[in-house]
């Protein structure tokens, strides 16, 4: 199944590659998968995206990394 028509890249070609340890992002920079029309690149992220950071469940707050806060 071409999960990515402007690349040519199978859903076989995807999960092969992450099955041995290869990243979307690297996937991505290789293949070229949803760097043209970019169609694909929101069903490749849903499906083979790195999870989300779960929410805190301890009471801390999330990090705020780059993000400025003023008194
Ligand atoms: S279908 Fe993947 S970039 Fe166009």
């Amino acid at each position: 199944m071409i999960i990515c028509y402007c690349f040519q890249v199978t859903k076989e070609d995807i999960e092969s590659r992450i099955a041995n340890g290869e990243t979307l992002a690297g996937i991505r920079a290789t293949t070229g998968l949803g760097y043209g029309c970019g169609g694909c690149a929101s069903l490749a992220e849903r499906a083979w995206g790195e999870e989300s950071e779960p929410e805190a469940t301890n009471g801390s707050r999330p990090r705020t990394v780059g993000v400025k806060t003023f008194p």
